[in-house]
């Protein structure tokens, strides 16, 4: 995909798991007691917390994004037999201080220099991201931290990307909307948005409906996109 600059941009909107903070490191933090098996346990962890996030928005049974992912926690410890006492509890907790990716600091730093709005749109809960951004010590970076519960639906629904044009009061086009998740990215780009694909994981591109305006492989590429030029 070729990147062209995107002209008239006035936010960038970030999807937090995969994006920003790193939903691995809660899993390799516990390495010492998880072993070789953290990398098992982390992948089936996000990919049943994703689809639980997916029925329960197809049935219409909305819970909110923390007892989602302590199911799924439940469900990957069972499936590979390590329930053992306090690593669910252990686990939880620290999924509330993921890592942020290396290149985030710096790049918020940057596009906020540009006089970029900055804003957070994602399933988590309110204290589930205020408590990442806190713990990387990125208070205050953001403009807005715009959460799923308050359209009570996860996402790919399109209320939720809507979220970001009535709350920052921008037109649609003038948001840049960022995730890693390429489903994310895609779905958000029926909303209006103007979208990067954050490829971090060099994943094949879906075949689902639209396609994002670009693709690159980690977020330092992100302000020579969006930035007026000088
Ligand atoms: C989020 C998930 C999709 O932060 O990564 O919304």
């Amino acid at each position: 995909m070729s990147n062209e600059r995107l002209e008239g941009i006035e936010a960038c909107v970030f999807d937090a798991y995969g994006t920003l903070f790193d939903f691995n490191s809660a899993a390799h933090a516990a390495s010492d007691e998880l072993g070789s098996d953290w990398q098992r346990l982390s992948e089936l962890w996000r990919q049943k917390q994703l689809q639980y996030t997916w029925l329960r928005g197809l049935a219409g049974r909305h819970a909110d994004f923390w007892q989602v992912t302590a199911e799924a926690l439940a469900y990957a410890l069972n499936t590979l037999g390590l329930d053992r006492p306090g690593l669910h509890a252990r686990l939880l907790d620290l999924y509330l201080h993921l890592r942020c990716y290396a290149d985030v600091p710096a790049t918020l730093q940057q596009l906020r220099a540009c006089g970029m709005k900055l804003a957070i749109l994602s399933n988590g809960t309110p204290s589930m991201l205020a408590a990442v951004v806190r713990n990387s010590s990125l208070d205050g970076v953001f403009d807005a931290v715009l959460s799923v519960e308050e359209v009570g639906v996860f996402k790919p629904h399109p209320a939720v990307y809507r979220l970001a044009p009535q709350r920052l009061q921008l037109e649609p086009a003038a948001i840049c909307f960022l995730s890693a998740n390429a489903w994310d990215a895609h779905c958000a780009k029926a909303s209006g948005l103007r979208v990067i694909w954050c490829n971090r994981f060099a994943q094949a591109a879906e075949r689902i409906p639209e396609t994002p305006d670009g693709e690159i492989g980690d977020l330092t590429e992100l302000p020579a996109l969006v930035c007026p030029q000088p």
